[in-house]
Formats: C-alpha cells, structure tokens, sequence
C-alpha cells in the first residue's frame, strides 16, 4: 500500500500532448498578468487599508510579493524540468508521488472554486457602484451575504451562472482575448494613477502604521501589517495559472521562467503604486468600501472616470473569473484521467466538445459559495490553499534535487539552493497570520480530502493498473 502511495510519475517535459505550441514568452507574462490583476489590488486594497494595515497596506503588498517571489522561482524551476500543464499538482504527483499530489489537487480544488467565488464578490461590487452611477439599486438584501446581514448577494451568484453558460458553449481563453482584456486592466490602472497622482495628500499617509507589525485579537481575526499580507497575497493568486500553459509554450524551458518571474515583477510594481496612491487620496479609515478605486475618484469630484473605471475593472474581473474557472475544470479533469476522481467528470460533451457535466456541477457549487459568503472570508480560505501549494512547490523543488540529481534543469541561478528555503519559510509564515478560523476551515477540508482518497481515489488509480 505504501509503495502505490508514494509511486510517482514520469517526468512530462518534451512530451507531445497534442496542443499547438504558439505562445512566446510575452504571451506567458500577459497570462500571468491576467489572471492576476482583479479583485486582489481592485477591492481588498481597500478592505486591508481600512483593517489591517492602514497606509503601510504598501508594506503588506510587498512582503505578500517577495513570498509569492520565492515560489515562483520554485515554479519556473519545475515547469522548466518537468513541465506538463498539471501544476502544483503535476508536480507533485512527479516530486512525491500520488497521496500527497492528491492532497495539492485537493487543496487547488479549493483554491481555484473559492477563488472564483471570491472574484464573483469583488465583481458584484463594482457592478452594483456602477449601476448606482446610473441612479439603478439594487436593495442591500440581495447585494450581500447572509453574514452581512443581507439574503444572498445575486450579482456575484448571477455572474457564475453567466461565465458557465459561456464556457460550456465552447469559449476558449484565447490568448488575444486575454491581451485585450489585459490591456483594459491596465489602461483602467493607468487613468487611476493618472487622475490620482495629483491629488495625493501626505497627511493620509498618517499614522503609517496604525495596527502594527501584528495585533492577534480575541476572536482569532489577526490584524497588522503581516496579517494584511496574508490577506493581499490573493491579489498574486493566478500568476502560476503562467504553469499550466507548458504545452502551448513554444519554447517552455526558456519562457516559462521568463513569463512568471516577469508576470511577478510587474504586478508587484503596480500593486505598490496603486496602494500607495489609493490611501494617499482617501484616508485608510474610509476605504472599508466595496469598490475603492472608483469611490477614490469620485470622492475627488471624477464621477466620469469612476464610471469609467469601475467598467473597466468589469470587464477585467471577467477574465480572471473565467481562467479560474477553466482552470479548475483543468485540474479537475487532469485528476479524473488519472483515475483519482470518477470518470464521469472528464467525459466530454462530443457536440460542444467541452466537458459540460463537469462544467455545470462546478457552476452550480461555486455560484452558491459566491451568493452566501463574504470576500474577506473567501480571500483568505483560498489564500491558505495557494500558501500551503506554494510550501509543497518549493519541497518539491528540494526533494527532486535529491531524488533526481541529474534531471536537466535549464532554469538555475546561483540562489538556487536557498530560494525554495526562503519560499517555505516566508510563505508558511503568511499561513501561520492568518485568521484560527480559516485554518478550520482549511483542516476540514484536507481531512475530508484524505477520506475520500482513501476511500476511494487509491482504488481507481490509474498508476495501480499494471501498464
Ligand atoms: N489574483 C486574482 C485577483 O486578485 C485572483 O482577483
């Protein structure tokens, strides 16, 4: 039994999966770009400021990326060695064998079903500001979730459904779709700064650091300057998604590296600029609103571009919700081909050629995840998923120095040995700030994971069969 549990799989680079190779090392960063640049900098800059980490949300930015820094060079050495359009999970089920690539596939299920849902939320607040520069509102009892005392927030439930129907009818995430969408992302950063950077009043930058380093409270809700990292570190979430294009990469040991370490740098880059900016225009203590870029310009008399911008943030959030989406029926699939979840859900719809079962169960959880809880509470349930894959990552990195010394590595430097290290420490650091509650949560969740493989996955692999 011991032996199928930590039975690994082959190395995947080099392999022809089929998939035309046609995305150059810009595409890869602009993927990266994408997925990332959404609800993380567009709302939760606003909720950290206000309760976290006041102006030094800055500092909680930066922290969140060096983390997410570290384990990316972890990442761009697996893609590069290993590749394969698994991820985390590929990588693991290559580094450690099946239980504990199980355990990272589980954990992504989390991460990338949550994550939509979390996104759905950051949505849902700039469509009902936008609608409301239209005179249109929508009574707070069907804008927000029972534990905001409201019934059910149906933009963000409507949103899912929506984004589900697309994907079954076939949309693929086409890589000029996603530059254009980017290119919206950014233009809307840009006309923020633009406006804002004028404005900027050095007395809201007072007092920098009104929480502290770290405060624990009572109720196990942790605030500071850490626990704010722990919370903006969603807004690097997506940035491995660049991973999971190793078979479309024309060249994946050399761009891939490329693409998500400058995917990293840029978003870093922009996250600083505009947290900065954003609570040098409005005080922190203000910003605990649903949509604080726009609120930020019409607070400073813009009325025009808030519109604007929150239609810009619109459409930019629509990208990152569909890469989540499409991205969990991925690893979903990938685990089902390999006989660790039923067959069913990789059964494909041969009209549409989508998989339309797997597609419309996923709709249907994450919709009613998205329509009864909160954004701060999704954010961090997904962010201790991606902390702990990250952790496994950078092990992964380590474990397959030692198990295969002599695997070609195209992707080195010289930090080499320590960086994983560093990516093990910090980002279990930002686990450990975050709230008792979600660690709950998170526990719960790879308890159940655990049952259920040995209930049932360990049974089904297709590594068991005798090939
Ligand atoms: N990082 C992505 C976002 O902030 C998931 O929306």
């Amino acid at each position: 039994m011991f032996a199928q549990l930590f039975r690994t799989k082959p190395v995947e680079i080099g392999r022809h999966s089929g998939l035309k190779k046609c995305l150059s090392a810009f595409d890869l960063a602009l993927l990266g770009i994408g997925c990332a640049i959404g609800t993380g900098i567009f709302v939760l800059t606003g909720i950290a400021a206000a309760n976290y980490s006041g102006p030094a949300v800055v500092l909680s930015f930066i922290l969140a990326g060096l983390a997410a820094g570290f384990a990316g060079f972890a990442y761009a050495e697996l893609a590069a060695s290993i590749g394969g359009s698994g991820s985390a999970y590929g990588y693991t089920y290559v580094a450690f064998g099946e239980f504990f690539a199980w355990v990272i596939g589980w954990i992504l299920l989390l991460e990338y079903g949550v994550g939509a849902a979390a996104v759905a939320n950051g949505w849902s607040g700039y469509f009902i500001n936008t609608l409301a520069n239209f005179n249109l509102h929508i009574p707070d009892v069907w804008t927000k979730s029972p534990g905001q005392g409201g019934i059910i927030n149906l933009p963000a439930f409507g949103i899912i459904w929506l984004l589900t129907i697309i994907l079954i009818s076939g949309v693929k995430q086409s890589s000029q779709v996603n530059n254009i969408m980017v290119a919206i992302k950014l233009g809307t950063i840009a006309i923020f700064l633009a406006i804002a950077i004028g404005h900027i009043n050095t007395d809201n930058w007072q007092p920098f650091m009104p929480y502290g380093w770290f405060q624990p409270q009572e109720n196990g809700n942790n605030i500071g300057i850490l626990a704010g990292a722990s919370l903006v570190f969603f807004a690097y979430f997506g940035f491995d998604a660049v991973s999971t294009a190793a078979d479309e990469a024309k060249n994946p040991q050399r761009d891939l590296p490329i693409g998500l370490i400058a995917a990293l740098l840029f978003c870093t880059l922009i996250y600083i600029l505009v947290s900065g900016v954003l609570t040098g225009v409005v005080h922190y203590t203000d910003l605990n609103v649903s949509s604080p870029v726009a609120y930020a310009l019409s607070k400073l008399g813009y009325s025009w571009s808030s519109t604007l911008v929150a239609t810009g943030v619109l459409a930019g959030l629509i990208t990152v919700l569909l890469v989540l989406l499409y991205g969990l029926t991925r690893i979903l699939y990938a685990m089902s081909r390999d006989g660790l979840i039923p067959a069913a859900f990789s059964k494909i719809d041969p009209d549409r050629q989508t998989p339309t079962r797997l597609i419309l169960f996923c709709g249907a959880i994450i919709s009613v995840v998205a329509g009864f809880f909160s954004l701060g509470t999704l954010a961090e349930t997904v962010n201790i998923g991606t902390l702990a894959s990250f952790v496994m990552v950078c092990f992964g990195v380590i474990i397959l120095r030692i198990r295969q010394p002599d695997l070609h590595r195209p992707f080195k430097n010289r930090w080499n040995p320590l960086i994983p290290v560093l990516g093990i420490i910090s980002c279990s650091a930002l686990m450990a700030f975050l709230p008792a509650e979600t660690w709950h949560r998170f526990i719960i969740w790879v308890i159940v994971g655990i049952a259920v493989y040995f209930l049932y996955s360990m049974h089904h692999s297709k590594l068991r069969q005798p090939r």
